[in-house]
């Protein structure tokens, strides 16, 4: 539907983000760097834009979109902030967490975009390149992760245009990103729910609210349900390389890819077809850098199999589990072709 575009890659120096503001402006899509993966940019308030959005990721239109500002300010213009919001807010932007909360009367977010929902999700990103798209469009910017719906977010310009080339008018060129796991969300509705656990550990948010966050029940069966999503982007098996991924390997099988964590590896690592390592002195903050590139580099070598080594679950281990769990969750019937 969208495939037929040129798409552009440049550099992010101020002229190229001159022309990426302009795109945006006049409802194109833009991919750009923020500090946890690349988004893919749309004009917020351009409902057409949103829809042109949605077809280029091949997304379920149920699933809503992060609406990116430039700071408290103007997410205030957007959203509802209660107390614990408004603390969260303080403490943690720019940054890696995303905030679910009521949606404001005067809200100028299309509603396609939150997907008709009372509720909006909005964020404030740290990375200077999308800090200066944002200034220069001057309207927040919705960006989902700028990867095809089902696919393992891009943390490189490279990973964005091996998804949505010929989809797409314009890749920003920042570099590798360097939280390189999708933003935590913290829905702020009543008590806090910790929505999805990403970029920013647990254990901050909840130093900062005094207060434990509850967690959002995700059964199996409600998770696999595309058509009614408990917390929408919640699918089990959103995170997906095509090679089948094997959780939590203490020996490596023949014919397998071996994705290592920490110095001690597995019993046949030698025999690994091939090999990353997500941190090799054990660190999570460099594990969830890597997370997303390692994974593509080992789908791409044609393996039986994505043998996994354990990863504590500590700090930002929790999110880097969860995406191995839902990149290993079994394939939907139905979702295999058109996704991946
Ligand atoms: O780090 C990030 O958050 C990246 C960068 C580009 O900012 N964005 C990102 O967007 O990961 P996306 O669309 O891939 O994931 C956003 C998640 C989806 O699972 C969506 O369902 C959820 O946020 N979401 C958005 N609005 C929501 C709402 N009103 N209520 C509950 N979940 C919501
Ligand atoms: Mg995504």
């Amino acid at each position: 539907m969208t495939a037929g575009l040129t798409t552009r890659m440049l550099r992010a120096d101020a002229a190229a983000i001159h022309a990426a503001a302009r795109l945006l402006s006049d409802g194109g899509l833009v991919a750009f760097p923020t500090e946890t993966v690349y988004g893919l940019g749309a004009d917020a308030t351009n409902g057409a834009a949103v829809a042109k959005l949605y077809a280029a990721k091949g997304r379920p239109s149920f699933n809503p979109l992060i609406a990116h500002v430039q700071d408290l300010a103007a997410a205030s213009f957007l959203a509802c902030f209660n107390d614990a919001a408004e603390r969260l807010a303080r403490t943690f932007w720019p940054g890696p967490l995303t905030l679910v909360l009521a949606r404001a009367p005067a809200c100028p977010v299309a509603s396609l975009a939150t997907a008709g929902l009372d509720s909006i999700a909005v964020r404030v990103p740290a990375h200077p390149i999308a800090r200066a798209l944002l200034a220069a469009v001057g309207h927040p910017i919705v960006a989902p992760s700028a990867n095809r719906s089902g696919h393992v977010s891009p943390t490189t310009a490279e990973h964005v245009v091996t998804d949505l080339a010929g989809r797409i008018d314009l890749v920003l060129d920042g570099g590798a990103t360097a939280v390189g796991l999708e933003s935590t969300i913290v829905a702020c509705l009543g008590r806090p729910v910790l929505l999805r656990p990403g970029g920013l550990a647990r254990a901050d948010i909840e130093r900062a609210l005094c207060q434990p966050l509850v967690e959002v029940s995700r059964s199996a069966e409600q998770t696999n349900n595309e058509d009614a999503p408990v917390a929408p982007g919640m699918l089990t098996s959103h995170y997906a390389p095509h090679t089948q991924l094997r959780l939590d390997v203490d020996e490596v099988r023949r014919g397998e890819a071996l994705l290592a964590f920490g110095p001690a590896l597995p019993k046949g690592a030698t025999q690994a077809l091939a090999f990353e390592n997500l941190s090799a002195r054990s660190d999570l903050v460099e594990a969830a850098a890597n997370l997303f590139s390692h994974l593509r580099t080992l789908d791409a070598a044609g393996a039986a199999a994505i043998a996994v080594m354990p990863v504590p679950r500590e700090g930002l281990g929790e999110a880097i589990n969860d995406r191995l769990t839902r990149a290993a969750a079994p394939r939907r019937t139905g979702r295999a072709g058109s996704h991946r």
